[in-house]
């Protein structure tokens, strides 16, 4: 029997920043999120290059049986009275789940599976089983950094197109000094 001892890879869990093994940083802007908010007038008041948030991931081979893990940070922010939002998605293989893991910040998940949505405070340490079949979207009422480790399939893929004429059925929005969730559509 060989033996050999290796570094791990390793997270600051009070920030969420990797802080060893290779990344890929992608950061997602107002001006990328084309007819998401739904106050089209405040969405373009806003210059296109605001970042609404990044995700870094460890990297793995697309391949069946490969797992990826991911941090998003989305940072604290309104369009009109709408939070800043991730894009939200299905998974293109849709029998494929997700773990998602609060890390700093205080947010939501929002979990939408056929006509019922459920909405998860997300919190440091908090744990979410995202099941097969379920669109997901992390929302910041808040106002730090809202960060979570998500680990998934590498073979997931992610379908935007699905959600795109209908979207979510339920939108974040400020009341006050927090936040109500208006129903979208039956
Ligand atoms: C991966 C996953 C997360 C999101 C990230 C950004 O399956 O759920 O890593 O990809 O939170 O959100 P989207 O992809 O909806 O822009
Ligand atoms: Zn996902």
């Amino acid at each position: 029997m060989d033996l050999k001892t290796r570094m791990p890879r390793q997270i600051d869990l009070a920030s969420g920043q990797f802080t060893a093994g290779v990344l890929h940083e992608h950061t997602t802007t107002v001006g990328m999120l084309t007819g998401l908010f739904a106050d089209q007038a405040a969405w373009q008041a806003l210059p296109a290059g605001t970042p609404l948030y990044t995700v870094a991931i460890l990297p793995a081979p697309q391949q069946e049986g490969e797992l990826l893990s991911g941090v998003t940070h989305l940072y604290p922010g309104r369009v009109g009275r709408e939070f800043y939002m991730t894009r939200g998605h299905f998974h293109q293989r849709r029998e494929q789940a997700e773990y998602y893991f609060g890390l700093r910040g205080r947010g939501l998940l929002l979990l939408q599976q056929a006509g019922q949505c459920v909405l998860e405070p997300l919190f440091p340490g908090s744990v979410h089983y995202i099941p097969p079949f379920t669109a997901h979207r992390l929302i910041n009422p808040g106002s730090g950094t809202l960060s979570a480790l998500a680990v998934w399939p590498a073979t997931a893929g992610h379908d935007y197109q699905a959600l795109q004429a209908q979207g979510f059925g339920v939108r974040i929005m400020a009341d006050g000094d927090g936040w109500q969730a208006e129903v979208q559509h039956a």
